[in-house]
């Protein structure tokens, strides 16, 4: 097998993160260089990252040289400042253009080191209005099935389904309460869409009520869903959401740390369906991960209370990865890659679709440049797919160059928004030949 350094030996000392021991046996790639959309191993094989990085940061593409000298040029001017009682340009910029082109209420920012930091800043922040309000009770946070909030304390107790991430853990911080997911494919009450009635969204209501409002501070959710690969809710789906929040004053944090910065063909998921949140979460894209860093907006509504935020975090608001943030949005902007992002959505979309008639090919959906592919075993009766089989498939595409990830029973496909037609036809022809070969193997 190409790209493979085995470095489970005496000299490994570096654990790598949620990958099971079995797959370093077989031995892990190491990644040397990147660009544009591709990336060459150690061993000189190149591979068609339609991950952005798998992770799904890499928004403008590898070896961006403008964001590396605005890093290195704040690095000389002031490369750190603590974020209490002491303020810096980087992080001051950064506040104000996210003002301009975050939804229009959200109008005060802090700066985290990750997506993980800034659910749990959101989290707490969402604590203090409450708390300041003379709310000192409310400590329940609710959260969906299926969802991904990142490895923190209080993004772990939202942690929905992603097994046994969050079940190792706990107990967690307690309050963590659960409601369905809007997954119409398998949808877990067997309704259909529109004869539902929006179940999903209106049971949240009774939810509340039994939980009892006084004790809930916040609802999490992304505004399109990872949980079962790039999964968009009907449209009906957040307008209701929202309502039920501001009729029980629990603050609705949209998390945009996949969504944000272009990946949904707009600038941030939210706008797809108009409603306002009171906190947002980005990471991510907000600098396509040339530096680590998380965000949180909020409303003035939410920090009028709040006499002190009562948090601190050595590397908040950090100038560094505030200028490589400020320098990568610029380029987003620029380079009109949200544009991209909806056309060449579009493009792949298209594309994804003309394999829908194979068998094991269950729905496939995607909004810009975030599509899924869901598999199934039976069509008729939407049934899961073995895992193994999408392994199988992840692992050929490998092998043949084009990079992809599997969530849920699905494929999903993030790949940096710089990508062009050659590129999703590259990754389409490799999906289909893996496709077809699993089939061949299923004896379909
Ligand atoms: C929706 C969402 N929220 C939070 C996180 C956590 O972000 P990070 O991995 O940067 O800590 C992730 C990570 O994938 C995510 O997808």
């Amino acid at each position: 097998m190409t790209g493979q350094i085995n470095i489970l030996d005496d000299s490994a000392r570096l654990i790598l993160h949620r990958t099971p021991r079995d797959d370093i046996k077989k031995g892990i790639t190491v990644m040397d260089t990147g660009e544009g959309v591709r990336l060459v191993d150690k061993e000189g094989n190149g591979y068609l990252d339609m991950e952005a990085g798998i992770t799904r940061p890499v928004h403008i593409g590898y070896g961006r040289q403008e964001v590396a000298r605005a890093a290195y040029d704040q690095m000389c001017k002031l490369h750190y400042v603590t974020p209490c009682g002491f303020a810096n340009e980087p992080a001051m910029n950064l506040a104000d253009l996210l003002a301009e082109i975050t939804p229009e209420a959200i109008n005060r920012f802090t700066f985290e080191g990750s997506g993980s930091e800034a659910v749990d800043s959101a989290m707490k922040l969402a604590k203090h209005y409450h708390y300041f309000n003379g709310n000192k009770a409310c400590y329940k946070v609710i959260s969906r099935k299926g969802a991904y909030h990142g490895v923190n304390g209080y993004g772990v107790r939202a942690l929905g389904t992603v097994m046994p991430m969050r079940q190792i853990m706990e107990p967690v911080a307690p309050g963590a309460v659960f409601v369905e997911s809007p997954y119409c494919y398998r949808c877990a009450y067997g309704l259909v869409y529109p004869d539902c009635d929006l179940k999903c969204a209106k049971d949240i209501e009774r939810t509340i009520e039994f939980e009892d409002p006084e004790l809930i501070s916040a609802f999490i959710g992304e505004p399109i869903m990872q949980g079962f690969g790039a999964c968009a809710p009907p449209k009906e789906y957040w307008p209701i959401v929202r309502e039920i929040c501001s009729k029980y004053d629990i603050l609705l944090i949209i998390d945009e740390v996949i969504c944000g910065f272009g990946r949904t063909g707009k600038m941030f998921g939210v706008e797809h369906f108009e409603i306002q949140p009171d906190l947002m979460t980005m990471a991510k894209g907000i600098t396509s991960g040339y530096m680590p860093l998380g965000a949180v907006g909020c409303t003035d509504k939410v920090m009028a209370p709040v006499e002190n935020f009562f948090h601190l975090h050595t590397y908040g608001n950090h100038p560094v990865s505030c200028a490589a943030g400020l320098k990568n949005i610029e380029i987003l902007q620029n380079e009109n890659l949200v544009q991209n992002s909806r056309e060449m959505g579009n493009y792949f979309l298209d594309g994804l679709k003309s394999l829908e008639h194979h068998p094991i090919v269950g729905e496939v959906r995607g909004t810009g440049l975030w599509l899924g592919l869901d598999f199934t075993s039976d069509k008729k009766i939407r049934a899961p797919f073995p895992l193994q089989r999408m392994n199988n498939i992840i692992t050929r595409a490998k092998q043949l160059g084009v990079l992809f990830k599997t969530m849920g029973f699905a494929l999903e496909f993030a790949p940096p928004l710089i990508i062009t037609k050659k590129d999703i036809d590259e990754a389409l022809e490799v999906l289909e030949r893996c496709i077809s070969e699993e089939e061949k193997e299923m004896s379909i």
